[in-house]
């Protein structure tokens, strides 16, 4: 099979990733910090490595200020829920995924609007158009990083200015960017990041983080044990046990702290380079053939390793089934939980064939997709 589903998840995960999440569970087995026998000690450590690894590869964060969640979805509606209140508006971007604009569809009962600010046909967002759809309510700028549709990247420096200089906050969605790219909040004026660990970081699924900056407090939306302060009814105000009340998915985490550190010695900048290098030759080989229609930024150094096409004359399922059972190749067709952002670049409501690739992805891979499609346009005339 070859897998160019990367964007879903990450597959497939270092051996070392699996071995963790292995030996958590034949050797250690304990909830961490819910007692003081050897083995939860053990799981206590385990938990606290994977903390630091994070807060490191993201440029050196307050370890505390990372609150483990099980996807960047459950972080986001943390971030969105625990911070903004009725009379607040929200500034946001057509490209967003249903992670995003679900919850502030939800949040519309509480007195809680939001505008999507349109982006180009290619998906790119224009920073000057953040300034033109400010209201005086405006508290909140929530912005996905890169597009899980087209890989295309939002202009995250310029945004991140200009949140600090009108002072809104900055929550970014960095479910297609965290271990893609270099991402440090503190540089980039971001007061919270979502990400999962089951993508660019080759964890396993079930594990996710929300970080917010120092200073910034949020409201819980759950509370319950934490296994600290069990001598009160209210919830505990120390970081992070205050928003990770039940058991913490300890074993995911084992297996996150591998994939960081698979990250990290193999290079965030190698990586992203490496996947750079790919996509262009797919898209420009693509772009070669009559018959296809590409979606996204053209320059795909402004882009994560995600690209979007059709074939003229099929459904995009059609051509991912046809990639699948002919050809063994995995790519995700539709709407990828973003239909707004399909609207944005015009393939509403037929979607569209998406390759998204991982660190392991070879050339050889893509020139078999290459391939693949070629054939399956000369089979559809
Ligand atoms: N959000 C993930 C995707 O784009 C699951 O496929």
């Amino acid at each position: 099979m070859i897998y160019l589903d990367n964007a879903a998840t990450s597959f497939p995960k270092p051996e070392r990733v699996i071995a963790a999440i292995s030996r958590y569970c034949r050797e250690i087995g304990a909830n961490p910090g819910r007692a003081s026998h050897r083995l939860a000690r053990e799981a206590s450590a385990v938990v606290a490595r994977t903390r630091r690894l994070l807060a490191h590869l993201l440029g050196g964060v307050d370890p505390s200020r990372i609150i483990f969640t099980p996807s960047t979805t459950v972080a986001l509606n943390l971030a969105l829920k625990g911070l903004l209140h009725a009379g607040d508006h929200v500034l946001t971007s057509s490209m967003e995924h249903n992670s995003v604009l679900r919850p502030l569809h939800h949040l519309e009962r509480l007195g809680i609007t939001h505008t999507r600010i349109p982006c180009s046909p290619e998906g790119l967002l224009d920073p000057a158009d953040v300034r033109r759809h400010l209201r005086p309510e405006t508290r909140l700028i929530a912005l996905v990083h890169a597009s899980n549709v087209t890989g295309g990247l939002m202009p995250l420096a310029e945004v991140g200015a200009l949140a600090r200089e009108l002072g809104l906050l900055l929550l970014v969605d960095g479910a297609q960017t965290v271990g893609a790219l270099p991402l440090e909040p503190e540089r980039l004026s971001i007061d919270l990041l979502a990400g999962p660990g089951h993508k660019s970081l080759l964890g396993p699924m079930g594990t996710g983080f929300l970080y917010v900056r120092p200073g910034l407090d949020l409201e819980t939306l759950w509370e319950g044990g934490t296994g600290s302060h069990s001598e009160s009814t209210a919830q505990p105000g120390s970081w992070p046990d205050r928003f990770e009340s039940g058991t913490l998915n300890a074993p995911g985490l084992a297996g996150l702290a591998e994939g960081i550190a698979e990250v990290q010695e193999r290079g965030v900048d190698a990586i992203a380079a490496h996947k750079t290098r790919i996509m262009e030759r797919l898209y420009q080989e693509l772009g070669l053939l009559p018959g296809v229609a590409l979606y996204g930024p053209a320059r795909r150094q402004e882009c994560v390793g995600t690209l979007s096409f059709n074939v003229t004359g099929l459904a995009s399922n059609e051509v991912a089934h046809i990639l699948d059972t002919a050809y063994g190749i995995a790519v995700r067709p539709g709407l990828h939980c973003a239909p707004a952002a399909h609207q944005t670049i015009g393939s509403f409501p037929k979607g569209t064939v998406r390759v998204s690739v991982g660190p392991y992805t070879t050339e050889d891979e893509i020139l078999a997709l290459i391939t693949a499609v070629e054939q399956i346009l000369r089979y559809r005339r």
